[in-house]
């Protein structure tokens, strides 16, 4: 299996209830390594570009109102198959759905207050990084 990288957040609910800690032990216990972590607060400019994606979403504003509401932690994150390890780790988009043993079902407070987002293939993840991170702020 190839050493891949992904890119996390560590997103307002958990660094308003100061569980940044245990949101990265859990990674870090699935085999993942933290290469590079800053902690910012994000301007409305880059949550809206960040998730670009998710414009259309009604969801949308909420969304980016919500991840500019207080500091979040962005990470890249580096280990065996990483966006696969990661998004297992996190569990389900709804921490309703979300397995046990997930940070998500550990940890998260709803839909959109859940703790952690992770890249969802490779292509995201290198896109996702470049966003937020200069290669010489990684230190693999
Ligand atoms: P994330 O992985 O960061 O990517 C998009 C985010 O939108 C997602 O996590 C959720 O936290 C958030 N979100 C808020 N409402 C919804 C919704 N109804 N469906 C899906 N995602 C939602």
């Amino acid at each position: 299996m190839a050493v891949t990288r992904t890119f996390s957040i560590i997103k307002p609910d958990a660094t308003r209830r100061n569980i940044t800690g245990a949101v990265t032990k859990m990674l870090e216990e699935a085999g993942l390594r933290v290469i590079a972590s800053k902690r910012i607060r994000m301007s409305r400019e880059q949550a809206e570009g960040f998730y670009a994606v998710h414009a259309e979403r009604p969801f949308f504003a909420d969304l980016c109102t919500f991840m500019t509401s207080g500091p979040v932690v962005v990470q890249v994150l580096e280990g065996e198959d990483a966006v696969k390890r990661n998004r297992d780790v996190m569990g389900a988009t709804n921490p309703k759905d979300a397995a046990e043993g997930t940070i998500r079902k550990a940890l998260a407070e709803s839909i959109e207050a859940n703790t952690v987002h992770g890249s969802d293939s490779d292509e995201n993840a290198a896109t996702e990084i470049e966003f937020f991170f200069t290669p010489q702020e990684i230190v693999g």
